[in-house]
């Protein structure tokens, strides 16, 4: 078994370490981490890195899910531009 996934963010294709979630690789990627806006257009960031502050939903494989929940996947597609 391998110790990298290989996953595309926003088209980008990124290698993570097994197991690692969809938040980290975001940030690996070089991203905030998340697809969420303030009114006034600033970006937003994952905050709780555990799923309450829903600040870091994102669409993975067409459905949006939380990416501090997530666990990579190979060929796992994330948009955070959806
Ligand atoms: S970082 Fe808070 S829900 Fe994911």
């Amino acid at each position: 078994m391998s110790d990298q996934t290989q996953l595309h963010i926003d088209g980008q294709l990124v290698r993570v370490k097994a197991g690692s979630s969809v938040a980290a690789a975001l940030r690996i990627a070089g991203g905030m981490g998340a697809a969420r806006t303030s009114v006034t257009g600033q970006p937003r960031a994952p905050f709780c890195g555990m799923g309450v502050c829903q600040e870091c939903r994102v669409q993975i494989d067409g459905r949006r899910r939380l990416a501090c929940q997530t666990v990579c996947a190979e060929g796992m597609r994330v948009e955070t531009t959806a």
